[in-house]
């Protein structure tokens, strides 16, 4: 990243468009509640609570983006962080797109951000953005795998799946948001790769592009709520924090 003679200006994107098939029928994942405070706002003040990032868009269900905009007039931040909404798209790839869309040029450093990751530290947060800061184009946070993973030929209907291979488990990752990039990266990354060509993250897009990605430290507690199970595991984590550090 070229360094600019004013202070480096980074950005947040926070996809939260998508409905929560896998989480089971109702409100939109993003806007069910955690400890009582929809996921939504705990994943935006985990961006805010990082001093770096000074905007934040949050990118909303298409038909939802002045509910959502009201709802995050509720909670207001630090004055230090500006707050936009803009409507999503139908894939969490449109709706990176369309939150990149909503950057001012004058933004160096985008993190990308899942809104169904409410409870990822700070310290993992900046640890991303320094990481940019130092010069790599594309940072993601990672870490190693518990289960061993195996490669299978998928069968129809439920029959049993004859293993392909078995990847070396020490040289996996699972790999996390927040996400960073030179915003002249990214953008690049997703105006070049078109849809369906298999990317499920942003980096995913930059390494389509030759662009070297690089892991930094992940946090367990930086996990995506994407099954009921997950909100039991978010709820007990969000209560032993209100019990011992203050969180809200
Ligand atoms: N996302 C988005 N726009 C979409 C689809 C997903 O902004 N069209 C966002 C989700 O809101 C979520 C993040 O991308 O914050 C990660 O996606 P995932 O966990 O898969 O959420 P959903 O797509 O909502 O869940 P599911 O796949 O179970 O429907
Ligand atoms: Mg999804």
């Amino acid at each position: 990243m070229s360094v600019p003679s004013r202070p480096i200006r980074t950005a947040a994107v926070i996809p939260a468009a998508g409905r929560g098939v896998r989480l089971g029928p109702g409100t939109p994942k993003a806007l069910r509640t955690l400890g009582g405070t929809p996921m939504l706002v705990h994943a935006v003040r985990a961006m805010a609570a990082s001093r770096a990032v000074s905007l934040i868009v949050v990118v909303a269900p298409p038909d939802g983006a002045t509910e959502v905009d009201h709802l995050l007039n509720e909670y207001p931040l630090a004055d230090r962080t500006d707050l936009v909404v803009v409507p999503g798209g139908q894939t969490r790839q449109e709706s990176v797109r369309l939150g990149l869309a909503a950057l001012p040029d004058d933004i160096d450093v985008v993190l990308v951000h899942d809104a169904a990751r409410p409870l990822v530290p700070v310290d993992t947060v900046d640890a991303v953005i320094a990481a940019v800061r130092d010069g790599a184009p594309a940072v993601v946070p990672a870490l190693p795998l518990a289960d061993t993973v195996k490669q299978v030929a998928p069968q129809p209907q439920g029959a049993p799946e004859p293993v392909v291979g078995t990847p070396e488990r020490a040289l996996l990752r699972a790999v996390q948001t927040p996400q960073g990039f030179s915003l002249e990266t990214l953008r690049k990354a997703h105006d070049t790769v078109v849809e369906g060509e298999g990317a499920t993250d942003d980096a995913g897009l930059v390494e389509r592009l030759g662009a070297p990605v690089v892991v930094v430290p992940g946090h367990e507690e930086a996990f995506k709520v994407t099954r009921p199970l997950d909100l039991v595991l978010a709820e007990a984590v969000l209560a032993r924090r209100r019990a011992t550090d203050g969180y809200v």
